[in-house]
């Protein structure tokens, strides 16, 4: 079992997000655009309180292991939660903790209230499509040129309905 525990983000916390973002992304996030999203209740952190801490980090508050931001978006008549971001540090993969941010973000967004999670991912993003497969999410639709690169997404989406966890 993973270490690491699972917390809101905040303010504070943006500096080391987007020491992260920027270590996972090339076309990171900027500081304001996580700053928008920092009251949303499906923005969480995994940290390792046993990590050693790095600049940005509270000392008492251990290492960013990772994060995801998780929002209501527009939908077509639809309550969506959308997954905007996630990333786990590479010294922390294939430990889970992707899939534990992605289930308690989900969580946020219960069934009755939301409809649907959805998300774009880039089309050779092969371990985020693998990961959010095993998840449950299916291909719904792709969008060319959506990256400034000019790469295509893919778009994944999740119904709520199938949640049996409630
Ligand atoms: N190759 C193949 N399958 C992978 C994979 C990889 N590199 N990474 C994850 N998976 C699949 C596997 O089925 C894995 O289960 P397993 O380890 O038992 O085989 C499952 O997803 C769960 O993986 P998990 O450990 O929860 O994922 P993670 O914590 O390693 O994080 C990412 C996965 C994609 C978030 C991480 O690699 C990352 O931060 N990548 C860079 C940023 C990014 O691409 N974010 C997604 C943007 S849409």
């Amino acid at each position: 079992m993973d270490a690491c525990y699972l917390r809101p983000a905040s303010r504070g916390d943006i500096p080391a997000i987007v020491a992260l973002e920027r270590r996972c992304f090339t076309e990171p996030w900027p500081p304001i655009a996580f700053a928008q999203f920092v009251h949303a209740t499906g923005f969480l952190l995994a940290i390792d309180p046993t990590g050693v801490s790095r600049p940005g980090a509270s000392p008492a508050d251990g290492r960013l292991a990772g994060y995801v931001v998780t929002s209501p978006a527009m939908g077509e008549g639809e309550q969506v939660a959308h997954i905007r971001n996630l990333a786990v540090d590479p010294d922390y993969r294939r430990r889970g903790i992707a899939t534990r941010l992605i289930e308690a973000s989900i969580a946020r967004y219960p069934p009755g209230r939301f409809d649907r999670v959805r998300l774009e991912v880039r089309a050779s993003n092969e371990p985020a499509i693998a990961l959010y497969r095993r998840q449950g999410f299916t291909v719904t639709g792709r969008i060319p040129g959506y990256y400034a690169d000019g790469e295509a997404a893919i778009v994944m989406e999740w119904s709520l309905e199938n949640d049996t966890s409630t």
